[in-house]
C-alpha cells in the first residue's frame, strides 16, 4: 500500500509517499521559513501564499522521486488540523481535489498525531536518512514537543490513545522561538539556543520550574465533577471506550494535571534575568536587549533556559514511564530535534530502569528518528494515512472535507 501525504499546517509545504506504514520512499519539503525570519516568527499570509505557489510543483516532486504514478498510489493522507487557517486550506483543498479526479481515498490526519506515527518509518532506499532499526511497541509512550503543541501520550493501540497531559501556555519550540527573540538570535529558536547554548554554563541561572500538580484529585482516584474548564479537558471518547476498566483512574489522573506543562513562567524568568544581567528593571523594553547582552551573557542565559526546559518534559515523561510501563518511548515535533532533549531522555531513562543506555535502542525502548523527519513534513502524514487505511479506519468526504485549525488529540 503507498499513500501520498500532504503537509501545509505552517510554513513547511510537505509531500512524501510511504509504503505500508514503514518505507519512506519520498520526502520533499520546501520551507517558506526565510521569508519569516524577518519578522522573528511565521506569517500566515506569506505562509498561505507561499504554500499556493509551492504545493504542486512538491508533490510532483514527491512521485517522481518515489518513482510513482498516480496509478500507483492507493490512497492521499492531508493533514486537516491543527495549524493556520489559510496554511491547512490550501493543503486540504488540493487534497480534495486530487481525491476527486484521481479517484483516490482520502484520509484526514490531525498533525500531532503524525509527529508520533513518523517513528514507525523503519526502512528507505533514500540517501542521507538514518532510520531506526525497530518499529516502537504498544503500549507506547509519545512526547510531541513542538512549535505549536506540547502533549504526553499513552497509546495502547492504533487509534486507542489518552492525552495524559500539555500545556496550559506556550508550547516548548514557542518558548525557544521567544528566547531567541529576547537574546537576539535568529528564527527559529530552537536550533540557534541549542547552538549558542553550546558555549554557555546551564547552571548560571536557576530558572523556575512550572508545577501543576493538584495531587486531591488524583489521590481519590474517582471521576470528577469538572468545572466549565476541566469539562473540555474531559477524555475524548474513544479514549473512554478504550480505557473502559481503568477509565476512572485514568480521568483522575489527567484532572490532577500531573502531567501538565506550562511555559511561559520560564519566559519571563529569561526576559526578567536578561534584564537584570544589564542592570535595567522590568519595564526596560526586551528589544533593547540583545545589543547589550555580551556574548557569553547570552549563551548562559541560553544554556541556563534549554536545560531547564527540556528538564521539564523529560521529568514527566519519566514520571509517565514509571506510571504506565510502556514498551516504547517516542518523541516528535521540532524540538525533538534537540540534542539536549535525546540527551537527557536517554540518560535519564537508562538510569530510572537501571539499563545501558545503549540497551535502550537495541530493546526498542527508546528509539530516535532521523533528525529531518522530526520538524513539519509529508511522511508523518503519509506514515499516519497508511495505519489509518490498514485499520479500516473513516475515509474522508472529498466534497465536505474542511479544515480545523484548533483541533486536538
Ligand atoms: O514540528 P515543527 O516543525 O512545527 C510545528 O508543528 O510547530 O516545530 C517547530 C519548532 C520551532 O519552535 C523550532 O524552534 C523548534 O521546533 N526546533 C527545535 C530544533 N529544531 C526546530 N527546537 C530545539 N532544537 C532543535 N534542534
Ligand atoms: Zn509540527
Amino acid at each position: 500500500m503507498k499513500i501520498l501525504g500532504i503537509e501545509t499546517s505552517c510554513d513547511e509545504t510537505a509531500a512524501a509517499v510511504v509504503e505500508d506504514g514503514r518505507k519512506l520512499l519520498s520526502n520533499v519539503v520546501l520551507s517558506s521559513m526565510d521569508l519569516h525570519a524577518a519578522y522573528g516568527g511565521v506569517v500566515p499570509e506569506i505562509a498561505a501564499r507561499s504554500h499556493i505557489e509551492a504545493i504542486m510543483p512538491v508533490i510532483e516532486q514527491s512521485l517522481k522521486r518515489a518513482n510513482c504514478s498516480w496509478d500507483d498510489i492507493d490512497a492521499i493522507a492531508v493533514t486537516y488540523g491543527a495549524g493556520l487557517g489559510g496554511s491547512l486550506l490550501v493543503g486540504v483543498m488540493t487534497a480534495r481535489t486530487l481525491a476527486i479526479i484521481k479517484n483516490k481515498p482520502l484520509y484526514a490526519i490531525n498533525h500531532v498525531e503524525g509527529h508520533i506515527y513518523v517513528n514507525f518509518l523503519t526502512d528507505t532506499s533514500l540517501s542521507g536518512y538514518k532510520l531506526p532499526s525497530k518499529q516502537p511497541e504498544f503500549p507506547l509512550l509519545g512526547l510531541i514537543v513542538s512549535g505549536g503543541h506540547s502533549q504526553l501520550v499513552l497509546w495502547r493501540n492504533h487509534f486507542d490513545y489518552t492525552l495524559l497531559g500539555q500545556t496550559h501556555d506556550d508550547a516548548i519550540g514557542e518558548a525557544f522561538d521567544k528566547v531567541a527573540k529576547i537574546l537576539g538570535l535568529p528564527y527559529p529558536g530552537g536550533p540557534s539556543v541549542g547552538e549558542a547554548a553550546k558555549k554557555g554554563d546551564p547552571h548560571a541561572f536557576n530558572f523556575p520550574k512550572a508545577k501543576l500538580y493538584s495531587p486531591t484529585r488524583s489521590q481519590f482516584g474517582d471521576a470528577v465533577q469538572g468545572s466549565n474548564e476541566d469539562s473540555k479537558r474531559a477524555v475524548p471518547d474513544s479514549t473512554v471506550s478504550a480505557a473502559r476498566s481503568d477509565n476512572a483512574a485514568m480521568r483522575a489522573i489527567i484532572e490532577s494535571r500531573k502531567y501538565d506543562f506550562s511555559f511561559s513562567g520560564l519566559k519571563t524568568a529569561v526576559l526578567r534575568a536578561a534584564q537584570a544581567e544589564i542592570e535595567e528593571n522590568h519595564t526596560f523594553p526586551s528589544s533593547g536587549l540583545p545589543e547589550r547582552l555580551s556574548e557569553s551573557q547570552k549563551a548562559n542565559i541560553a544554556a541556563s533556559f534549554q536545560r531547564i526546559a527540556i528538564e521539564t518534559v523529560v521529568d514527566k515523561t519519566i514520571q509517565a514511564y514509571e506510571e504506565f510501563q510502556p514498551k516504547s518511548v517516542v518523541i516528535g515535533g521540532g524540538v525533538a530535534a534537540s540534542l539536549e532533549l535525546r540527551r537527557q531522555l536517554t540518560t535519564r531513562l537508562a538510569s530510572a530502569i537501571g539499563c545501558d543506555p545503549i540497551a535502550l535502542e537495541t530493546e526498542g525502548i527508546l528509539q530516535f528518528q532521523d533528525y529531518k523527519l522530526m520538524t513539519d513534513n509529508g511522511a508523518m502524514i503519509a506514515t499516519l494515512g497508511c495505519y489509518k487505511a490498514m485499520c479500516d479506519q473513516t475515509i474522508a468526504d472529498p466534497y465536505s472535507l474542511s479544515i480545523e485549525p484548533n483541533l486536538s488529540m
